[in-house]
């Protein structure tokens, strides 16, 4: 059977996450793809802390450059995050031919381009999954159950943190700085949470699903982005009492010219279903002309939803290596040479 060689890059919650699904899931992923994963490599600068995992001597390295530099590494996953190292981490392995999976949204929405080209032209797979919606499937529904679809319209609930915290307020009383505090130690939030609730982590995401669905990239810093930051205890109350919920909702739709893309708070009727997605969960109904409507539902944060979209990535890849090759399953989907312009619309 082939061994498909696998280095993590980055042990935080999501890197444990992975290596905890792959140690754990091991049996079933080596029947449904048909080849072993090995996790031959965890590296991350802290070598030290308990993460509960039964790794075997020498898996976990403090040296991510070595982990890469392994000629028998197949797959690169980055979990450090960020937009410094991880970048220079990601196009060094593109450039030693490794295959590469990352939850990176910030990085793919800003810097997407010159790495989608780098894994073009050194022929390896790039998958991304994990970077929008943690475990719901989204990146493979519009890539590939919407491939024959013209799409028009998405909308939705993408940051966790945020709809925890409106969540916390709304259901529990409990302040925003506390119900903060609480999605920060549960592992949901950002390292810089400003990202999560000034809405930029919803835009990184509204960002990727925009190029993938309407086939070209956008301009990131041409997204309307409104956090929650200044919702208060009153707005969620005055919201109630006329029959609404607040979610900070992402927005994006394409008229065949160009595309209108926003993040901002939102007043939700109780009878939307988008209403009743509460805490870490995430959800996004995408409007295509042959589908209609489809509604994904599932948690959009913490360590084993985020790991569950790695793995799915890894899977893919491996399969792919197992038939011979990158791009069976055409894990990366955009075209980054091409740019539709976006159209910013006033939000009075
Ligand atoms: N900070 C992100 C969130 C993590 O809260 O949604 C998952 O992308």
């Amino acid at each position: 059977m082939k061994q498909v060689n696998i280095a993590i890059l980055g042990c935080g919650t999501v890197g444990t996450g992975v290596a905890r699904l792959l140690l754990n899931n091991g049996d079933i992923l080596r029947d449904r793809i048909g080849c072993e994963l090995q996790l031959k490599y965890v590296a991350d600068i802290d070598t030290v802390t308990d993460r509960g995992l039964s790794l075997a001597p020498g898996v976990m390295i403090p040296d991510a450059a070595a982990a890469i530099a392994d000629p028998e590494v197949d797959i690169v996953v980055e979990t450090i995050g960020g937009e410094g190292i991880a970048k220079t981490m990601i196009l060094d392995a593109i450039d030693k031919g490794k295959h590469v999976v990352t939850a990176n949204k910030a990085l793919l929405a800003k810097h997407g381009n010159p790495i989608i080209a780098a894994a073009t032209e050194n022929g390896v797979d790039l998958a991304y999954e994990a970077s929008v919606g943690g475990c719901m499937p989204i990146i493979k529904t519009v890539r590939e159950s919407l491939v024959g679809n013209r799409i028009s319209a998405m909308t939705g609930i993408l940051n966790g943190t945020c709809n925890y915290i409106l969540s916390k307020i709304t259901d529990e009383g409990v302040d925003f700085e506390a119900a903060l505090a609480e999605a920060q130690a549960k592992g949901y939030a950002e390292a810089d949470p400003t990202l999560d609730v000034e809405g930029q982590d919803a835009a990184h995401k509204l960002a990727l699903l925009s190029a993938l669905a309407f086939g070209m990239r956008i301009n990131f810093d041409d997204i309307y982005i409104e956090g929650i930051s200044r919702i208060t205890p009153m707005d969620i109350e005055f919201a109630a009492q006329f029959g609404y919920r607040i979610k900070l909702l992402a927005i994006t739709k394409f008229d065949g010219g160009s595309v209108e893309a926003r993040v901002h708070p939102t007043m939700i009727p109780f009878d939307n279903m988008l209403s009743n997605v509460n805490g870490t969960l995430n959800a996004i109904s995408v409007s295509a002309d042959a589908v209609g409507d489809i509604l994904l539902y599932g948690h959009g944060a913490g360590m084993m939803p985020t790991a569950s979209a790695v793995v799915s990535d890894i899977a893919d890849i491996a399969r792919n290596l197992a038939a011979g090759g990158a791009g069976r399953v055409p894990v990366m989907g955009f075209q980054p040479d091409k740019i539709r312009p976006i159209t910013v619309l006033p939000m009075d």
